[in-house]
Formats: C-alpha cells, sequence, structure tokens
C-alpha cells in the first residue's frame, strides 16, 4: 500500500466524528493516519478521545488571538509543524477564512450534519424542523471559501420523525456521518478523482 497520508483533524466539541475516525484509521489498509488534533475549545472532550488514541494534540483558542488572521495562523503554522497532507473538520464550529482555505485547498474535508445544500451554517436540525421537511441528513464535502458550498463527496438521509425535537434529529444524523464520514475519506484519498463543474467524479484506478 502506498504511504498513508498524513491528517490533521479541527475539532470543537464532543469528538464522535473523530472517534469513528480513530477506529477507522485502525484498519491495517485505511489510506490515512491521524497525525494531529487541534481544538479551538479548551476541555473539549474530543481532546482525551485523541489522548486515549496517542495521537498529538493541541489547542488553539481563538479567544488567544486578536483576529482571525493571527488565529489562523497559528492552525496554519501546527498543521504544517504535523507536515499535514489533509485537513479534516470534524465538528469544527469556527468558520475559517480563504487565508486557511487557500493554505491547504482542495485538501480539506467537512462533514455538516444537513443535506447540503439545503440549511448550510448552525443550528441546522432545527432549521430543517422549522422548515418542515420531511428527510433530512448529513453531507461530507470539500471545503471551498463559502460557508457548507464545497463539492460533495457523500451523503446519507434519515427520516424526519413527527415527534422529533433537534436533538432526537441530531442523534439520528449522528448515527449517518459516522458511518460516511470515514468511508468518504477514504474514498477521496484513495481513489483518483476529478472536478467536473461542480461534480467529485471519481476514475477507477487502471
Ligand atoms: C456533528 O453533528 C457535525 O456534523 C457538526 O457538529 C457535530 C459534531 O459532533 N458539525 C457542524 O455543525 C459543522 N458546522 P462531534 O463533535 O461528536 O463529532
Amino acid at each position: 500500500m502506498a504511504e498513508r497520508q498524513r491528517v490533521g483533524v479541527l475539532v470543537s466539541g464532543r469528538g464522535s466524528n473523530l472517534q469513528a475516525l480513530i477506529d477507522a484509521a485502525g484498519a491495517a489498509d485505511f489510506p490515512a493516519r491521524i497525525v494531529g488534533v487541534i481544538s479551538n475549545k479548551r476541555g473539549a472532550y474530543a481532546l482525551e478521545r485523541a489522548r486515549a488514541a496517542d495521537i498529538p494534540s493541541a489547542t488553539i483558542s481563538h479567544r488567544q488571538f486578536e483576529g482571525r488572521a493571527a488565529f489562523e495562523e497559528a492552525l496554519i503554522a501546527q498543521l504544517r509543524d504535523w507536515q499535514v497532507d489533509w485537513v479534516v473538520l470534524a465538528g469544527f464550529m469556527r468558520v475559517l477564512t480563504p487565508t486557511f482555505i487557500r493554505a491547504f485547498a482542495p485538501r480539506i474535508l467537512n462533514i455538516h450534519p444537513s443535506l447540503l445544500p439545503a440549511f448550510p451554517g448552525v443550528g441546522v436540525q432545527q432549521a430543517a424542523l422549522d422548515y418542515g421537511v420531511r428527510v433530512s441528513g448529513c453531507t461530507v464535502h470539500l471545503v471551498d471559501e463559502g460557508t457548507d458550498t464545497g463539492p460533495i463527496i457523500a451523503q446519507a438521509a434519515v427520516p424526519v420523525r413527527d415527534d422529533d425535537n433537534a436533538e432526537s434529529l441530531a442523534a439520528r444524523i449522528l448515527v449517518e456521518e459516522h458511518r460516511i464520514f470515514p468511508a468518504a475519506i477514504r474514498q477521496i484519498i484513495s481513489k483518483p478523482w476529478r472536478l467536473v463543474g461542480r461534480r467529485i467524479v471519481f476514475e477507477d484506478a487502471p
């Protein structure tokens, strides 16, 4: 197998998607390994998960910095120090500016808890309920300079039930997140692909 790609993961909270990646990366044929985890929140449970898996971690709080530019420079410096090939946003709750995106694009991946392009941004499970959609889900996409607008790698749908609240819908979506995020990362890293307009087209390896 080709050498594993080096992945840096950005988190802000509980880190259940990070855990799904850690678990997937335990497989001998997974094409990537997590070389570092950065949290912008001190004490995030995701940091415990990194520690338990012997993965280096750092807390870089946006509050330590005067503005976004300095915060992102610190993120970039840490990720470069770890020599990452890919950046994975796993529940990272800060919007990244073009400065950060250009440092790593197109190798930045995000998981979002709606069927994009419906409900970008935050508070999306409640937004889906308020709108009255019957189906929601999650999306794994490449990150571009917009908010949740990049080319889509994978999606999974779940039903919205009449008695759902934001928590119950989020929990149902999360089960699918844990399934499709590692699978999409495996796919985008191990298979040749190209962009045709907005579409990601995978080419079968010869
Ligand atoms: C997940 O539902 C993820 O899709 C969402 O935050 C949660 C993080 O959970 N991400 C976003 O909303 C990004 N804007 P986790 O910390 O347990 O992985």
